[in-house]
């Protein structure tokens, strides 16, 4: 089998290389990315990209056609990868996220690739009050990078052939990574704790998060990429996940503190309403995929992040505007002539 993973050089790539080169030792697993967090390792033993055939890079604006062309399987991974980036940079986000997906996908189904995985996003269902959203259920996407998410999915359902295309859409990531970032409200809350012995609530701590551990994800991308068209279709939505998971934010500061006794927590009451909150329902996931079902319990994700962050002598209290968390990375490539302000490396 020949696996290509586009922007596997981020926080979810190393998790998805660690499994699919676990998973398939003879496999050729190749990573194709633009290194903007190259240099974010975080208490990494090894360089994950160690584990690969062979690492690429570029820029997925720019993948030909011809650069798929052997692949049985393509998982793209390469955004602009959270709400906050999405506002920074709409444009680019619409861009990379979006119009490079469907032309990679369209590419890749003409070059005969076998199985194509879309990292899509719960966030497509943005603030949904009621019962947990399923696949049938409409979505409201409320920031350019869920809208990108979207737009991405439905061009993806339009494309004609054999190729079996999966969105994923994952809950929220959280856990620990060799390229970790902290701009997820897991890793965020027991960064306070481990930093400060703080937990800043920024929302009212009432919205639903569900939350999947970046183990999880690779997990099911393993699956993705092995799937046939006659478990789920050829085209295929999935929100992928576990039930269990579904937890309320205050919920999630109160698991941690419970983990790092003497934790204060602190809720902002008056926040304004969050852009996302939904409970999600994964019975179609785990219908589909009995075996490649979540594992990673909150608590067990909470032990990781602590033994990580204290692996790497963890204190900085100002990690928010620190470069673990993924705006200030490419703004400091920006600030720093680097990087243009769509997101191509300056050509010295
Ligand atoms: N982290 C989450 O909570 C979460 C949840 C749901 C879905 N996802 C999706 O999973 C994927 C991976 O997320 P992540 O947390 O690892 O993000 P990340 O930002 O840590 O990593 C993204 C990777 O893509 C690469 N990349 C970005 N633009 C590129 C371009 N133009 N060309 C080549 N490479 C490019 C970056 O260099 C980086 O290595 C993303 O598509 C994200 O939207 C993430």
């Amino acid at each position: 089998m020949k696996i290509l993973v586009l922007g596997n050089m981020g926080y979810v790539g190393p998790a998805v290389i660690r499994e699919l080169t676990a998973r398939h030792p003879s496999a050729i697993v190749h990573g194709y990315d633009n290194a903007y967090f190259a240099h974010c390792l975080t208490n990494a033993h090894t360089l994950p990209e160690q584990r690969l055939t062979q690492q690429f890079f570029g820029d997925v604006r720019d993948l030909s056609e011809q650069a798929l062309a052997g692949y049985d399987a393509v998982v793209q991974l390469a955004a602009v990868s959270n709400d906050p980036m999405g506002d920074r940079f709409a444009g680019v986000t619409e861009a990379i996220n979006q119009d490079a997906t469907i032309s990679i996908a369209k590419a890749a189904a003409r070059a005969g690739v076998r199985n194509f995985v879309f990292a899509s996003s719960c966030s497509v269902y943005g603030v949904a009050e009621g019962g947990p959203r399923t696949e049938a259920d409409p979505v409201a996407p409320m920031t350019a990078y869920a809208r990108s998410k979207i737009g991405s999915e439905d061009a993806l359902a339009d494309i004609d052939g054999d190729m079996v295309i999966t969105s994923l859409r994952f809950a929220t990531a959280c856990g620990m990574s060799d390229r970790l970032r902290l701009d997820l409200v897991l890793n965020d809350f027991v960064a306070g704790a481990l930093s400060d012995g703080r937990i800043t609530v920024l929302s009212d701590g009432s919205p639903w998060r569900p939350l999947i551990d970046v183990a999880d994800m690779a997990r099911a991308i393993d699956w993705a990429i092995q799937r046939s068209a006659d478990n789920g279709g050829r085209i295929l939505r999935v929100n992928t996940g576990c039930n269990e998971r579904n937890h309320q934010v205050r919920d999630l500061a109160a698991a941690v503190a419970e983990a790092l006794p003497g934790t204060e927590v602190s809720i902002n009451t008056e926040a304004p309403v969050d852009s996302r909150s939904y409970q999600v329902d994964f019975s179609l996931f785990a219908r589909l995929a009995p075996h490649h079902q979540p594992q990673m319990t909150l608590a067990k994700s909470i032990s990781q992040l602590v033994e990580g962050l204290r692996g790497m002598n963890f204190a900085d209290t100002q990690f928010r505007t620190s470069p673990l968390v993924r705006l200030r990375v490419l703004q400091g490539h920006i600030d720093s002539g680097r990087l243009s302000e769509d997101l191509r490396w300056h050509s010295r």
